[in-house]
């Protein structure tokens, strides 16, 4: 079963969206929409869009995790932004937050996976330190190859490991980057190091189901060709130019309504799943980086939702009390899995337990679904327009969907903000400064 998106809470009394505006925006904007995105990926502008064909690459990742994979007791992933998060998404989605904590014996010898994706010298400095280097592989992630954190984690590294191994330290490293040009194209040229490409066409936030994220998925033993297939499967149910057939399209158009006609600017995306947590820090990225721009002729409008990342059922009692009765500026993204992987019962209670004792008898998977239910009809008694996507349960192929309908909705809201969902010129001017101060300082 696909993933199912619900928008009837959208269009709540007061607050929540007009069908007049969807049904409008359906007959006229949204074929052009479309068809402009059509276009520009028939140009070849929205690489992500051909991913899920996998190809060459896929089979080179598929031979390396398997050459590779089991010989590491540690994989590494060494980047920042759209060349982490996909890596962090998919490693909590599908493996869960005990991972790295299973014996080899419970891994089915695949490695331990690890993403580093910040330069924080108290989290990589003890890191390194207890990390048997003999037994560790990095993948070094990055587009561009120059980004400063990344760059800056390799030559860390880098020295580690030929202090230790000597010449053998090529064999720990594995590059994800640009198939022509960067300073890591170039060193592996120079160096020997083994490499895959990340189409020149693909941006960092847009990259998942690249070698970016296919590698460590791969490595550790994710099953990336269901990955693909799924999200073939979601681009599929998006080639429609009908928008109340086509998922992307009205997520899209709901979004933006919600944030241009309701001033619903936040957009909280609260998974009902531990394990999709990081998949809502993935979208905020995806949404902030690609949607927050300046627009109009001359750039003087500043658009763009605020992108919020909470969970269910934890952010209930942190966060709850101000979606539900702070300003009207949000909407809440629920995802819902209908089937966890591991239930648990309830035990009955013990006589004397009278108050708790409404949970005996039911599983925990039953009472967080309960709780998702319960909020969402509690916000939309007050008032608060919300959504949600049903995963059926949570395996490698609606995770795939799930990455192809978030991209796929980013640049079909790209068009409708007039923005470019490509760049981030708003990010160069604090790179160029760190540039320049670190080299005044040298
Ligand atoms: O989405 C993006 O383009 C950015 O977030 C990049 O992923 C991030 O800046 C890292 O860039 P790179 O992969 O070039 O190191």
């Amino acid at each position: 079963m696909p993933l199912d998106l619900r928008l009837d809470n959208m269009f709540i009394d007061g607050h929540g969206l007009d069908r007049k505006d969807l049904d409008e925006l359906a007959r006229d904007r949204f074929s052009a929409v479309h068809e402009s995105v059509r276009r520009q990926r028939a140009a070849g502008r929205f690489g992500f869009f051909e991913l899920p064909d996998g190809g060459e690459v896929v089979d080179s990742i598929a031979q390396f995790a398997e050459g590779a994979g089991q010989a590491f007791e540690n994989v590494v992933v060494l980047g920042i932004g759209g060349s982490a998060l996909g890596a962090i998404s998919l490693r909590s989605a599908l493996l869960g937050s005990s991972w790295n904590e299973l014996s080899s014996e419970e891994r089915e010898w695949y490695p331990k996976l690890y993403v580093i994706d910040n330069v924080d010298p108290d989290t990589l400095g003890p890191f390194l330190k207890r990390l048997d280097l003999t037994r560790t592989l990095f993948n070094v992630v990055s587009k561009s190859g120059s980004t400063a954190e990344t760059a800056a984690q390799f030559l860390v590294v880098r020295a580690m490991l030929e202090n230790e191994l000597g010449d053998g330290y090529r064999r720990h490293l594995v590059f994800t980057t640009d198939p022509e040009s960067g300073v890591l194209r170039s060193i592996a040229d120079d160096e020997g190091i083994v490499s895959l490409p990340v189409p020149t066409n693909v941006g960092g936030r847009f990259s998942v189901l690249s070698a970016v994220g296919l590698l460590p998925a791969a490595l550790v033993g994710v099953d990336i060709a269901t990955l693909l297939a799924g999200a073939r499967d979601m681009r599929e149910r998006c080639e429609t130019p009908e928008l109340n057939a086509n998922p992307a399209g009205l997520l899209a158009a709901a979004l933006y309504l919600a944030d241009t006609r309701r001033n619903c600017h936040v957009h909280v995306m609260m998974p009902y799943s531990d394990r999709l947590r990081d998949s809502a820090f993935w979208f905020r990225q995806l949404w902030a980086e690609s949607l927050g721009k300046r627009s109009g002729d001359d750039g003087r409008i500043s658009v763009g939702p605020t992108p919020v990342a909470a969970v269910g059922a934890t952010d209930q009692h942190s966060q709850l009390q101000l979606y539900a009765a702070g300003p009207y500026d949000k909407v809440i993204i629920f995802l819902i899995v209908q089937q966890s992987e591991e239930e648990l019962e309830i035990p009955e209670a013990p006589s004397g337990y009278a108050s708790i004792s409404y949970l005996s008898g039911h599983t925990l998977g039953e009472l967080l679904r309960t709780e998702a239910e319960a909020t969402q009809e509690a916000l939309t008694r007050a008032g608060r327009p919300n959504l949600a996507i049903d995963f059926p349960r949570l395996s490698a192929r609606e995770l795939g969907e799930y990455f192809m309908l978030w991209e796929i909705a980013t640049v079909y809201a790209g068009e409708l903000y007039g923005v470019d969902p490509l760049d981030q010129p708003g990010v160069e001017l604090s790179k160029q400064l760190v540039r320049e101060k670190l080299s005044e300082s040298r």
